[in-house]
Protein backbone atom coordinates (compact mmCIF):
# COMPACT_ATOMS: atom_id res chain seq x y z
CA UNK A 1 0.00 0.00 0.00
CA UNK A 2 2.68 2.58 0.90
CA UNK A 3 4.43 1.50 -2.50
CA UNK A 4 1.48 2.11 -4.04
CA UNK A 5 0.91 5.90 -2.75
CA UNK A 6 4.45 6.14 -3.76
CA UNK A 7 4.05 4.87 -6.94
CA UNK A 8 1.59 8.10 -7.21
CA UNK A 9 2.52 11.60 -8.69
CA UNK A 10 -0.23 14.34 -8.52
CA UNK A 11 1.47 16.36 -11.27
CA UNK A 12 3.87 15.75 -14.39
CA UNK A 13 5.27 18.69 -15.04
CA UNK A 14 6.85 18.67 -18.81
CA UNK A 15 9.67 20.90 -20.12
CA UNK A 16 11.62 20.52 -17.70
CA UNK A 17 14.40 22.16 -19.10
CA UNK A 18 12.45 25.19 -18.52
CA UNK A 19 12.73 27.85 -15.74
CA UNK A 20 8.94 27.35 -16.22
CA UNK A 21 9.18 24.10 -14.59
CA UNK A 22 11.24 24.87 -12.10
CA UNK A 23 8.95 27.59 -10.61
CA UNK A 24 5.91 25.53 -11.23
CA UNK A 25 7.50 22.63 -9.15
CA UNK A 26 8.34 25.08 -6.60
CA UNK A 27 4.65 26.20 -6.33
CA UNK A 28 2.79 23.15 -6.56
CA UNK A 29 5.54 21.03 -4.16
CA UNK A 30 5.08 24.06 -1.96
CA UNK A 31 1.28 23.13 -1.91
CA UNK A 32 2.46 19.47 -0.99
CA UNK A 33 1.74 17.95 -4.48
CA UNK A 34 3.90 15.12 -5.34
CA UNK A 35 5.87 16.33 -9.25
CA UNK A 36 7.38 14.47 -11.72
CA UNK A 37 9.11 16.39 -13.89
CA UNK A 38 9.38 14.75 -17.21
CA UNK A 39 11.30 15.93 -20.35
CA UNK A 40 12.79 14.66 -23.97
CA UNK A 41 15.57 13.43 -25.19
CA UNK A 42 17.54 15.63 -27.03
CA UNK A 43 16.35 18.76 -25.23
CA UNK A 44 19.32 18.15 -22.66
CA UNK A 45 22.53 16.36 -22.67
CA UNK A 46 24.58 14.36 -20.16
CA UNK A 47 26.01 17.02 -17.88
CA UNK A 48 23.95 19.44 -18.58
CA UNK A 49 20.44 18.17 -16.98
CA UNK A 50 17.72 20.13 -16.32
CA UNK A 51 18.70 21.92 -13.15
CA UNK A 52 14.54 21.66 -12.14
CA UNK A 53 15.52 17.78 -11.84
CA UNK A 54 17.95 18.76 -8.60
CA UNK A 55 14.68 20.34 -6.65
CA UNK A 56 13.86 19.35 -3.66
CA UNK A 57 10.52 19.19 -5.15
CA UNK A 58 11.23 16.66 -7.91
CA UNK A 59 9.69 13.85 -6.72
CA UNK A 60 10.47 11.90 -9.77
CA UNK A 61 12.69 12.04 -12.99
CA UNK A 62 10.77 10.83 -16.36
CA UNK A 63 13.38 10.57 -19.13
CA UNK A 64 10.85 10.74 -22.57
CA UNK A 65 11.35 9.94 -25.94
CA UNK A 66 12.99 12.92 -28.25
CA UNK A 67 9.93 14.75 -29.68
CA UNK A 68 11.57 16.02 -32.42
CA UNK A 69 12.17 12.83 -34.43
CA UNK A 70 8.76 10.79 -32.84
CA UNK A 71 6.01 12.85 -31.56
CA UNK A 72 3.74 10.21 -31.36
CA UNK A 73 6.46 8.10 -28.91
CA UNK A 74 6.49 10.93 -26.96
CA UNK A 75 3.13 11.66 -26.28
CA UNK A 76 2.60 7.40 -25.73
CA UNK A 77 5.38 7.76 -23.28
CA UNK A 78 3.28 10.96 -21.40
CA UNK A 79 0.11 9.17 -21.72
CA UNK A 80 1.65 5.40 -19.99
CA UNK A 81 3.42 7.49 -17.18
CA UNK A 82 -0.19 9.05 -16.41
CA UNK A 83 -2.04 5.84 -17.07
CA UNK A 84 0.88 3.68 -14.24
CA UNK A 85 1.29 6.50 -11.57
CA UNK A 86 -2.48 8.43 -11.60
CA UNK A 87 -1.01 12.02 -12.78
CA UNK A 88 -4.33 14.26 -12.10
CA UNK A 89 -2.74 17.27 -14.29
CA UNK A 90 -0.19 17.44 -16.86
CA UNK A 91 1.13 20.71 -17.59
CA UNK A 92 3.44 21.22 -20.40
CA UNK A 93 4.63 25.23 -20.94
CA UNK A 94 6.83 24.58 -24.72
CA UNK A 95 5.36 25.26 -27.98
CA UNK A 96 6.16 21.84 -29.00
CA UNK A 97 4.71 19.58 -26.52
CA UNK A 98 1.56 21.96 -26.33
CA UNK A 99 1.34 21.14 -29.84
CA UNK A 100 1.82 17.92 -29.90
CA UNK A 101 0.04 16.86 -26.69
CA UNK A 102 -2.91 18.77 -28.13
CA UNK A 103 -3.22 16.28 -30.87
CA UNK A 104 -4.14 13.32 -28.11
CA UNK A 105 -5.76 15.45 -25.59
CA UNK A 106 -8.84 12.09 -25.91
CA UNK A 107 -6.23 9.76 -24.21
CA UNK A 108 -5.53 12.18 -20.94
CA UNK A 109 -9.58 12.96 -20.63
CA UNK A 110 -10.14 8.73 -20.69
CA UNK A 111 -7.77 9.00 -17.76
CA UNK A 112 -9.31 11.42 -15.96
CA UNK A 113 -6.25 13.44 -16.14
CA UNK A 114 -6.39 17.32 -17.17
CA UNK A 115 -3.90 18.16 -19.49
CA UNK A 116 -3.10 22.13 -19.46
CA UNK A 117 -3.86 23.01 -22.90
CA UNK A 118 -6.05 25.40 -24.28
CA UNK A 119 -8.93 24.65 -26.52
CA UNK A 120 -8.14 23.26 -30.29
CA UNK A 121 -10.03 25.97 -32.55
CA UNK A 122 -8.14 28.38 -29.46
CA UNK A 123 -5.12 27.32 -29.66
CA UNK A 124 -5.07 26.95 -33.51
CA UNK A 125 -5.95 30.78 -33.38
CA UNK A 126 -3.39 31.46 -30.55
CA UNK A 127 -0.11 29.75 -31.69
CA UNK A 128 -0.45 31.40 -35.10
CA UNK A 129 0.46 35.28 -34.81
CA UNK A 130 -0.83 36.16 -38.25
CA UNK A 131 -4.33 34.44 -36.83
CA UNK A 132 -4.16 36.39 -33.85
CA UNK A 133 -3.23 39.42 -35.30
CA UNK A 134 -6.41 39.27 -37.44
CA UNK A 135 -8.78 38.55 -34.37
CA UNK A 136 -7.09 41.56 -32.65
CA UNK A 137 -8.04 44.01 -36.21
CA UNK A 138 -11.63 43.48 -35.09
CA UNK A 139 -11.17 44.15 -32.02
CA UNK A 140 -9.48 47.55 -32.47
CA UNK A 141 -6.05 46.52 -31.34
CA UNK A 142 -3.08 47.84 -32.87
CA UNK A 143 -0.49 45.90 -34.11
CA UNK A 144 2.51 46.80 -35.92
CA UNK A 145 2.61 46.75 -39.81
CA UNK A 146 2.78 43.40 -40.66
CA UNK A 147 2.95 41.65 -44.22
CA UNK A 148 3.18 38.09 -45.25
CA UNK A 149 6.80 37.46 -47.36
CA UNK A 150 7.87 34.75 -49.28
CA UNK A 151 10.92 35.77 -51.49
CA UNK A 152 12.60 39.43 -52.31
CA UNK A 153 9.38 41.07 -53.88
CA UNK A 154 7.81 40.66 -50.69
CA UNK A 155 10.36 41.65 -48.94
CA UNK A 156 10.68 44.70 -51.17
CA UNK A 157 7.15 45.35 -50.34
CA UNK A 158 8.09 45.44 -47.22
CA UNK A 159 10.59 47.38 -47.16
CA UNK A 160 8.67 50.02 -49.10
CA UNK A 161 6.02 49.98 -46.30
CA UNK A 162 8.18 50.26 -43.39
CA UNK A 163 11.97 50.46 -44.25
CA UNK A 164 14.74 48.82 -42.06
CA UNK A 165 15.51 48.01 -39.77
CA UNK A 166 12.66 45.19 -39.78
CA UNK A 167 11.56 41.95 -38.08
CA UNK A 168 11.18 38.69 -39.58
CA UNK A 169 9.40 36.40 -37.98
CA UNK A 170 7.29 32.59 -38.66
CA UNK A 171 3.67 33.06 -37.84
CA UNK A 172 3.78 29.78 -35.63
CA UNK A 173 7.28 29.33 -33.12
CA UNK A 174 7.35 25.43 -34.05
CA UNK A 175 5.64 23.16 -36.97
CA UNK A 176 7.45 20.24 -36.08
CA UNK A 177 8.99 20.20 -39.55
CA UNK A 178 12.64 21.63 -38.17
CA UNK A 179 13.49 20.18 -34.90
CA UNK A 180 14.15 23.88 -33.06
CA UNK A 181 11.40 26.56 -32.26
CA UNK A 182 12.29 29.75 -33.93
CA UNK A 183 12.46 33.19 -32.81
CA UNK A 184 12.12 36.45 -34.56
CA UNK A 185 15.03 37.95 -35.77
CA UNK A 186 15.80 41.85 -36.47
CA UNK A 187 17.58 42.31 -39.96
CA UNK A 188 18.95 45.34 -41.12
CA UNK A 189 19.22 45.14 -44.78
CA UNK A 190 17.68 42.81 -47.90
CA UNK A 191 20.89 40.09 -47.76
CA UNK A 192 19.81 39.35 -44.37
CA UNK A 193 16.26 39.50 -44.29
CA UNK A 194 16.68 37.20 -47.17
CA UNK A 195 18.63 34.90 -44.82
CA UNK A 196 15.87 35.07 -42.35
CA UNK A 197 12.90 34.44 -44.43
CA UNK A 198 14.50 31.68 -46.42
CA UNK A 199 15.19 29.50 -42.96
CA UNK A 200 12.09 30.23 -41.37
CA UNK A 201 10.31 29.02 -44.89
CA UNK A 202 11.91 25.54 -44.04
CA UNK A 203 9.20 25.63 -41.41
CA UNK A 204 6.27 25.14 -43.75
CA UNK A 205 4.52 28.33 -42.13
CA UNK A 206 3.74 31.51 -43.41
CA UNK A 207 6.65 34.00 -42.42
CA UNK A 208 5.98 37.61 -41.98
CA UNK A 209 7.61 40.97 -41.51
CA UNK A 210 6.76 43.23 -39.44
CA UNK A 211 7.59 47.02 -38.54
CA UNK A 212 9.84 47.50 -35.81
CA UNK A 213 8.56 48.34 -32.70
CA UNK A 214 11.06 50.34 -30.50
CA UNK A 215 10.03 50.74 -26.93
CA UNK A 216 9.27 49.01 -23.63
CA UNK A 217 8.20 45.14 -23.78
CA UNK A 218 4.91 44.37 -21.75
CA UNK A 219 3.56 41.08 -20.82
CA UNK A 220 0.14 40.34 -19.19
CA UNK A 221 -0.30 36.74 -18.12
CA UNK A 222 -4.22 36.19 -17.23
CA UNK A 223 -5.79 32.50 -15.74
CA UNK A 224 -8.79 32.37 -17.38
CA UNK A 225 -11.71 29.54 -15.80
CA UNK A 226 -14.63 28.90 -17.51
CA UNK A 227 -14.58 32.00 -19.91
CA UNK A 228 -14.16 34.14 -16.87
CA UNK A 229 -10.33 36.50 -16.05
CA UNK A 230 -9.58 35.23 -12.31
CA UNK A 231 -6.51 36.80 -12.27
CA UNK A 232 -3.78 39.18 -14.39
CA UNK A 233 -0.10 39.58 -13.42
CA UNK A 234 1.72 42.46 -15.53
CA UNK A 235 5.38 43.29 -15.99
CA UNK A 236 7.93 44.70 -18.32
CA UNK A 237 10.88 43.16 -19.81
CA UNK A 238 13.84 45.32 -19.39
CA UNK A 239 15.94 43.21 -21.49
CA UNK A 240 16.21 39.87 -23.08
CA UNK A 241 18.64 37.95 -24.54
CA UNK A 242 18.68 37.69 -27.72
CA UNK A 243 18.38 41.57 -27.02
CA UNK A 244 15.45 41.79 -29.78
CA UNK A 245 13.09 38.64 -29.51
CA UNK A 246 14.71 37.22 -26.41
CA UNK A 247 13.81 35.43 -23.37
CA UNK A 248 13.55 38.03 -20.33
CA UNK A 249 16.73 38.30 -18.33
CA UNK A 250 14.83 41.67 -16.38
CA UNK A 251 11.81 42.24 -15.38
CA UNK A 252 10.00 44.54 -13.64
CA UNK A 253 6.36 44.13 -12.51
CA UNK A 254 3.71 47.08 -13.75
CA UNK A 255 0.29 48.33 -13.01
CA UNK A 256 -1.73 48.16 -16.52
CA UNK A 257 -3.84 50.72 -17.82
CA UNK A 258 -8.12 49.79 -17.66
CA UNK A 259 -7.89 50.50 -21.30
CA UNK A 260 -5.29 47.81 -22.18
CA UNK A 261 -6.40 45.19 -19.40
CA UNK A 262 -10.02 45.47 -21.44
CA UNK A 263 -8.45 45.38 -24.66
CA UNK A 264 -6.30 42.39 -23.14
CA UNK A 265 -8.80 40.38 -21.55
CA UNK A 266 -11.46 40.82 -24.71
CA UNK A 267 -8.75 39.69 -26.77
CA UNK A 268 -8.22 36.47 -25.19
CA UNK A 269 -12.09 35.04 -24.38
CA UNK A 270 -13.10 36.15 -27.49
CA UNK A 271 -10.64 33.67 -29.05
CA UNK A 272 -11.39 31.37 -26.59
CA UNK A 273 -8.40 30.81 -24.53
CA UNK A 274 -8.24 28.49 -21.01
CA UNK A 275 -5.91 28.39 -18.26
CA UNK A 276 -2.63 30.32 -18.19
CA UNK A 277 -1.95 32.75 -21.10
CA UNK A 278 0.37 35.26 -21.97
CA UNK A 279 -0.94 38.68 -24.09
CA UNK A 280 2.93 40.23 -25.49
CA UNK A 281 3.25 44.06 -26.68
CA UNK A 282 5.87 46.17 -27.73
CA UNK A 283 5.32 50.25 -27.59
CA UNK A 284 6.05 51.91 -30.86
CA UNK A 285 8.47 55.21 -30.45
CA UNK A 286 5.85 57.06 -28.84
CA UNK A 287 4.55 54.88 -26.13
CA UNK A 288 1.55 53.06 -27.79
CA UNK A 289 1.63 49.03 -27.19
CA UNK A 290 1.08 47.24 -29.98
CA UNK A 291 0.17 43.42 -29.76
CA UNK A 292 3.06 41.25 -30.03
CA UNK A 293 1.53 37.85 -29.98
CA UNK A 294 -0.24 35.37 -27.62
CA UNK A 295 1.62 32.65 -25.96
CA UNK A 296 -1.38 30.38 -24.75
CA UNK A 297 0.86 28.76 -21.69
CA UNK A 298 2.49 29.89 -18.73
CA UNK A 299 4.80 32.35 -19.66
CA UNK A 300 8.93 33.06 -19.13
CA UNK A 301 7.99 35.91 -16.81
CA UNK A 302 6.46 33.42 -13.93
CA UNK A 303 8.68 33.82 -11.90
CA UNK A 304 8.20 37.78 -11.50
CA UNK A 305 4.14 37.03 -11.34
CA UNK A 306 4.89 34.34 -8.37
CA UNK A 307 7.12 37.46 -6.65
CA UNK A 308 4.03 39.57 -6.56
CA UNK A 309 2.00 36.86 -5.35
CA UNK A 310 0.00 35.51 -8.44
CA UNK A 311 0.58 31.94 -8.47
CA UNK A 312 -1.01 30.90 -11.69
CA UNK A 313 0.69 27.34 -11.41
CA UNK A 314 -1.42 26.37 -8.40
CA UNK A 315 -4.93 28.45 -10.13
CA UNK A 316 -4.07 25.46 -12.62
CA UNK A 317 -3.91 22.06 -10.21
CA UNK A 318 -6.65 24.20 -8.26
CA UNK A 319 -8.80 24.22 -11.77
CA UNK A 320 -7.45 20.76 -12.94
CA UNK A 321 -8.95 19.47 -9.50
CA UNK A 322 -12.55 21.04 -9.54
CA UNK A 323 -11.48 22.89 -6.94
CA UNK A 324 -13.12 26.79 -6.65
CA UNK A 325 -10.03 29.33 -8.02
CA UNK A 326 -9.40 32.66 -6.15
CA UNK A 327 -9.48 35.25 -7.86
CA UNK A 328 -6.41 37.50 -7.90
CA UNK A 329 -7.20 41.18 -7.91
CA UNK A 330 -4.24 42.87 -7.48
CA UNK A 331 -0.77 42.81 -6.95
CA UNK A 332 2.03 45.03 -6.56
CA UNK A 333 4.05 47.22 -9.07
CA UNK A 334 7.96 47.06 -8.93
CA UNK A 335 8.61 43.83 -8.07
CA UNK A 336 12.15 43.08 -9.73
CA UNK A 337 13.51 39.82 -10.92
CA UNK A 338 16.31 38.71 -13.28
CA UNK A 339 18.19 35.67 -14.57
CA UNK A 340 21.87 36.29 -14.13
CA UNK A 341 23.28 34.27 -17.03
CA UNK A 342 20.92 35.25 -19.47
CA UNK A 343 21.79 38.88 -18.23
CA UNK A 344 25.82 38.40 -18.46
CA UNK A 345 25.05 36.74 -21.98
CA UNK A 346 22.68 40.40 -22.96
CA UNK A 347 25.89 42.36 -21.57
CA UNK A 348 28.31 40.07 -23.67
CA UNK A 349 25.87 40.99 -26.57
CA UNK A 350 25.83 44.56 -26.33
CA UNK A 351 29.14 44.88 -26.31
CA UNK A 352 29.97 42.71 -29.15
CA UNK A 353 26.97 43.58 -31.26
CA UNK A 354 26.75 47.74 -30.59
CA UNK A 355 24.82 49.18 -33.36
CA UNK A 356 22.33 46.90 -34.06
CA UNK A 357 18.54 47.51 -33.17
CA UNK A 358 17.76 46.99 -29.75
CA UNK A 359 21.30 46.93 -28.25
CA UNK A 360 23.27 49.92 -26.07
CA UNK A 361 26.42 51.17 -25.93
CA UNK A 362 29.30 48.99 -23.95
CA UNK A 363 29.25 51.54 -21.48
CA UNK A 364 25.81 51.64 -20.67
CA UNK A 365 25.92 47.90 -20.77
CA UNK A 366 28.38 47.34 -18.30
CA UNK A 367 26.64 50.04 -16.25
CA UNK A 368 23.29 48.82 -16.03
CA UNK A 369 24.64 44.86 -15.58
CA UNK A 370 26.25 46.54 -12.77
CA UNK A 371 23.79 48.61 -10.84
CA UNK A 372 20.98 45.94 -11.52
CA UNK A 373 22.90 44.52 -8.79
CA UNK A 374 21.36 47.23 -6.03
CA UNK A 375 18.10 47.13 -7.49
CA UNK A 376 17.08 43.45 -7.69
CA UNK A 377 16.63 40.96 -4.67
CA UNK A 378 14.82 38.29 -6.52
CA UNK A 379 17.29 35.21 -9.05
CA UNK A 380 15.71 33.47 -11.33
CA UNK A 381 16.67 29.62 -10.09
CA UNK A 382 17.61 30.81 -6.65
CA UNK A 383 15.67 29.73 -3.66
CA UNK A 384 17.24 29.54 -0.07
CA UNK A 385 14.97 26.46 0.49
CA UNK A 386 15.80 25.03 -2.31
CA UNK A 387 19.53 25.99 -3.85
CA UNK A 388 20.44 22.85 -6.06
CA UNK A 389 19.10 24.19 -9.37
CA UNK A 390 20.45 27.25 -9.17
CA UNK A 391 23.89 25.50 -8.06
CA UNK A 392 22.98 23.24 -11.15
CA UNK A 393 22.83 26.23 -13.43
CA UNK A 394 26.10 27.99 -12.23
CA UNK A 395 27.95 25.24 -12.83
CA UNK A 396 26.38 24.95 -16.54
CA UNK A 397 27.22 28.47 -16.94
CA UNK A 398 30.67 28.78 -15.72
CA UNK A 399 31.50 25.26 -17.54
CA UNK A 400 30.38 26.62 -20.67
CA UNK A 401 31.97 30.37 -20.48
CA UNK A 402 35.80 28.02 -19.61
CA UNK A 403 34.47 26.27 -22.66
CA UNK A 404 34.17 29.67 -24.53
CA UNK A 405 37.42 30.62 -23.03
CA UNK A 406 39.08 27.86 -24.59
CA UNK A 407 37.81 27.96 -27.74
CA UNK A 408 37.73 31.65 -27.78
CA UNK A 409 40.03 32.09 -31.65
CA UNK A 410 36.79 29.84 -33.26
CA UNK A 411 35.17 32.43 -31.83
CA UNK A 412 36.27 35.72 -32.88
CA UNK A 413 36.31 33.66 -35.80
CA UNK A 414 32.64 33.45 -36.07
CA UNK A 415 32.36 37.34 -35.36
CA UNK A 416 31.95 37.43 -31.76
CA UNK A 417 28.50 36.96 -31.19
CA UNK A 418 27.20 35.51 -27.74
CA UNK A 419 27.44 31.89 -27.78
CA UNK A 420 28.66 31.52 -24.64
CA UNK A 421 25.98 30.09 -22.93
CA UNK A 422 25.42 26.48 -22.62
CA UNK A 423 22.71 24.92 -25.12
CA UNK A 424 21.02 24.27 -21.93
CA UNK A 425 21.18 27.47 -20.39
CA UNK A 426 19.45 28.39 -24.27
CA UNK A 427 16.55 25.83 -23.67
CA UNK A 428 16.03 27.46 -20.31
CA UNK A 429 13.21 29.87 -20.70
N1 LIG B 1 7.85 43.84 -34.78
C1 LIG B 1 8.60 43.80 -33.70
N2 LIG B 1 9.21 44.92 -33.25
C2 LIG B 1 9.97 44.91 -32.14
N3 LIG B 1 10.20 43.83 -31.39
C3 LIG B 1 9.61 42.68 -31.79
C4 LIG B 1 8.80 42.60 -32.96
N4 LIG B 1 8.37 41.33 -33.08
C5 LIG B 1 8.88 40.65 -32.04
N5 LIG B 1 9.63 41.46 -31.25
C6 LIG B 1 10.27 41.13 -29.98
O1 LIG B 1 10.43 39.74 -29.88
C7 LIG B 1 9.64 39.20 -28.81
C8 LIG B 1 9.15 37.85 -29.21
O2 LIG B 1 8.42 37.98 -30.41
P1 LIG B 1 7.12 37.15 -30.67
O3 LIG B 1 6.31 37.24 -29.43
O4 LIG B 1 6.50 37.64 -31.90
O5 LIG B 1 7.73 35.68 -30.93
P2 LIG B 1 7.88 34.33 -30.10
O6 LIG B 1 9.08 33.65 -30.60
O7 LIG B 1 6.60 33.57 -30.21
O8 LIG B 1 8.10 34.81 -28.63
P3 LIG B 1 7.94 34.04 -27.23
O9 LIG B 1 9.28 33.45 -26.93
O10 LIG B 1 7.55 35.11 -26.26
O11 LIG B 1 6.87 33.01 -27.41
C9 LIG B 1 8.55 40.23 -28.61
O12 LIG B 1 7.99 40.18 -27.32
C10 LIG B 1 9.32 41.51 -28.84
O13 LIG B 1 10.09 41.86 -27.71
MG1 LIG C 1 5.32 32.84 -28.68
Amino acid sequence: MAQEKLDRYDVLILDSISKIALTSARSLGRAGLRIALGEADGQYTEGHEPPSWRSRYCSRIVKLPDYTSDATAFADAVVSFVREHGVRLVLPSGDATIAILAQHRARFAELGCALHVAPDDALEIATDKMRTLEVAAKLGIEYPKSVTVANVEDLRAAEAQFGYPFVVKPSISWTGQVAERVHPTEVINEEEAVKATDSFLLTGCEVIAQQLASGDRISISFFIHKGEVLAHAACTALRTTPPLGGVSVQRVSIPVSGELLQASENLVTTIGLEGAVEVEYRCDAKGNPLLMEINPRLAGTLENAMHTGVNFPLMIWQAAIGEPVKPVRSYPAGVRTRWLSGDMRWAWDSIFQYGRPDTVSPAKSVWTFTSEFFRTRYYDYVDLRDMKPAVAEMRDTVGVIYQQWANRKQWKEAGGSAIYISEANEKSK
